[in-house]
C-alpha cells in the first residue's frame, strides 16, 4: 500500500513510524511532514498542504490510503472531497468534524443525547454574556467556538477576568472569527484524561488511556501549552472510571453520531475530567492528540494499519485492537521562549545515539541535519513495565539529545 499522511507535527511522526511497521506499507508520504518523517523507513516528506493539491498528488500517484492528522484539515472538508474521487481517506466528514470545529454544536449534541458534561450556555451577543457574568459563580470557563489553536479556553477567575477574555474573544475578534461565539460553561475540579479512540460508525473502541501535562512548567503551573508530555495508561483511569465513561459517555456518544447521520468513520478523542461527582466529557476531538499518540502507538500491539482499515470496513471489533501490557512515558522538549516566542534554527544533536524512540514535533531536516524550527521540538518516549521504569527511560533518553536552549518538564508522569 502507498499511504499519505497529512500533517506535519509529533502526531503525524508517530502515525508514519506506526503505519511503516506492517509489511502491508510499502511507502509513506507525508504532506508536509518535518525532519523526523523525512529520515523515517518507507517516508518521504512532500511539500504539499492545499486540500486540491494533495488531491491531485494522490490521484496521480494512484494513493491507497490517506491519513489525516490535524482537525483543520478535518474541519475543512478533506475527507469528502477525496471520497467524491473514491479515494480511501480515514477520518471523519466535515459534518462531523464540526464536533470539534464548533464548541456550541459539540454542546448541543451531548445535550441532546445525554452525554455528561459541563452545564453551559452559548452566546451571539457580547452584552448577554457580560450580563451573564454578573450573576455566575467564579472560576468559570470560557470558550471560543471556533477552532483558536488551542488558546480559545479561559478560565475566569474573577469577573474582570471573564469581562477580559469576553471582549477579547467577541470584540476585538482575536481569533479572526473563531470567538464570535462563545461558551460560558460550569468549572469542574478534577484531574484530565485523555481517551483516543476509533470508529467505523457502528462501534466506538477506546485505546489505551493517557495522560497529558498541558502547562509549562512543573506542578500545572504557568501558561497552557499543546503538551509538554504523556503517559499511557492515565494512572487516575480506574476500571470504574472506564465504565462511567463508557455508560455516561461513549454509548450516548455512538447513539448521537448515528441518529445523525455524521458519516464518521475515524478517530474520536474524548477529553474527560473526572471529578467526585463522576466523569465529565470536557470536549471532543476528531483526531488524534498531540502528544498523547505518542505514547498511544506505541503502545498498539496490532498493526495500526489493520484497525485502520477494519474501521474503513466497518469491521471493528475489540480483538483487532490490542494494546501491550506496558506502560509509556513521552517527555517534550521544546525551544527555548515556548510557548511564547521561541527561539529557532539550532542544531539538535544526539538523536541517532538516543537509547529510545525519539518523535520529531518542530525540526526540519536541512543537508541530512535537523534544525529546530517549532516550539515543541520533539519527544522521547519509553515504555516499561511500569510508570517508574518508563519515567527513568524517557529521562535518561533526554538526556541522551540536545539543542541549545532545550527545556523539558522535570515531572512528567510523576
Ligand atoms: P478544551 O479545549 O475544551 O479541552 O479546554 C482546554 C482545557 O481547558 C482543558 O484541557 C481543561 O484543562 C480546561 N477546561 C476546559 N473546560 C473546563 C471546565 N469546564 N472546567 C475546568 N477546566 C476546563
Ligand atoms: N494534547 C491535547 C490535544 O492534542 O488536543
Amino acid at each position: 500500500m502507498k499511504i499519505l499522511v497529512i500533517g506535519n507535527g509529533g502526531r503525524e511522526h508517530a502515525i508514519a513510524w506506526k503505519l511503516g511497521e506492517s509489511d502491508k506499507v510499502s511507502k509513506i508520504y507525508c504532506a508536509p511532514g518535518n525532519g523526523g518523517t523525512s529520515m523515517e523507513h518507507k517516508c518521504e516528506n512532500i511539500n504539499l498542504t492545499d486540500n486540491d493539491k494533495l488531491l491531485k498528488f494522490a490521484l496521480e500517484n494512484s494513493i491507497d490510503l490517506t491519513v489525516v492528522g490535524p482537525e483543520v484539515y478535518l474541519c475543512n472538508g478533506i475527507v469528502d472531497l477525496f471520497k467524491s474521487h473514491n479515494l480511501k481517506i480515514f477520518g471523519p466528514s466535515k459534518k462531523a468534524a464540526t464536533l470539534e470545529g464548533s464548541k456550541t454544536f459539540a454542546k448541543e449534541f451531548m445535550k441532546k443525547y445525554g452525554v455528561k458534561t459541563a452545564a453551559y450556555e452559548a452566546f451571539k451577543d457580547s452584552k448577554k454574556a457580560l450580563e451573564y457574568l454578573e450573576k455566575a459563580e467564579y472560576p468559570i470557563v470560557i470558550k471560543a467556538d471556533g477552532l483558536a489553536a488551542g488558546k480559545g479556553v479561559v478560565i475566569a477567575e474573577t469577573k474582570e477576568e471573564g469581562i477580559l477574555a469576553i471582549n477579547d474573544f467577541m470584540v476585538n475578534d482575536t481569533f479572526g472569527g473563531a470567538g464570535k461565539e462563545i461558551i460560558i460553561e460550569e468549572f469542574l475540579r478534577g484531574v484530565e484524561a485523555s481517551i483516543l479512540s476509533i470508529t467505523d460508525g457502528n462501534t466506538i473502541i477506546p485505546f489505551i488511556s493517557s495522560k497529558d501535562h498541558k502547562t509549562i512548567f512543573e506542578d500545572n503551573k504557568g501558561p497552557n501549552t499543546g503538551g509538554m508530555g504523556t503517559v499511557a495508561p492515565n494512572p487516575y483511569c480506574n476500571e470504574s472510571v472506564l465504565k462511567a465513561f463508557k455508560e455516561d459517555i461513549l454509548k450516548p456518544t455512538l447513539k448521537g453520531i448515528q441518529e445523525e447521520n455524521l458519516d464518521y468513520i475515524g478517530i474520536i478523542f474524548f477529553g474527560l475530567m473526572i471529578c467526585e461527582k463522576g466523569v465529565y466529557l470536557l470536549e471532543y476531538n476528531v483526531r488524534m492528540g498531540d502528544p498523547e499518540t505518542q505514547v498511544v502507538l506505541p503502545l498498539m500491539e496490532s498493526y495500526f494499519i489493520d484497525i485502520i482499515e477494519a474501521a474503513i470496513e466497518g469491521k471493528l471489533s475489540d480483538d483487532i485492537v490490542k494494546f501491550k501490557n506496558k506502560t509509556a512515558c513521552c517527555v517534550i522538549g521544546s525551544s527555548k521562549g515556548y510557548p511564547g516566542r521561541y527561539e529557532k534554527g539550532e542544531l539538535i544533536t544526539g538523536i541517532d545515539s538516543c537509547s529510545e524512540k525519539v518523535f520529531i514535533a518542530g525540526a526540519d531536516s536541512i543537508y541530512n541535519k535537523l534544525i529546530t524550527n517549532g516550539g515543541r521540538v520533539l519527544g522521547v518516549t519509553a515504555l516499561g513495565d511500569n510508570l517508574e521504569e518508563a519515567r527513568e527511560k524517557a529521562y535518561k533518553g533526554i538526556l541522551q539529545v540536545n539543542f541549545n536552549g532545550m527545556y523539558y518538564r522535570k515531572d512528567i508522569g510523576k
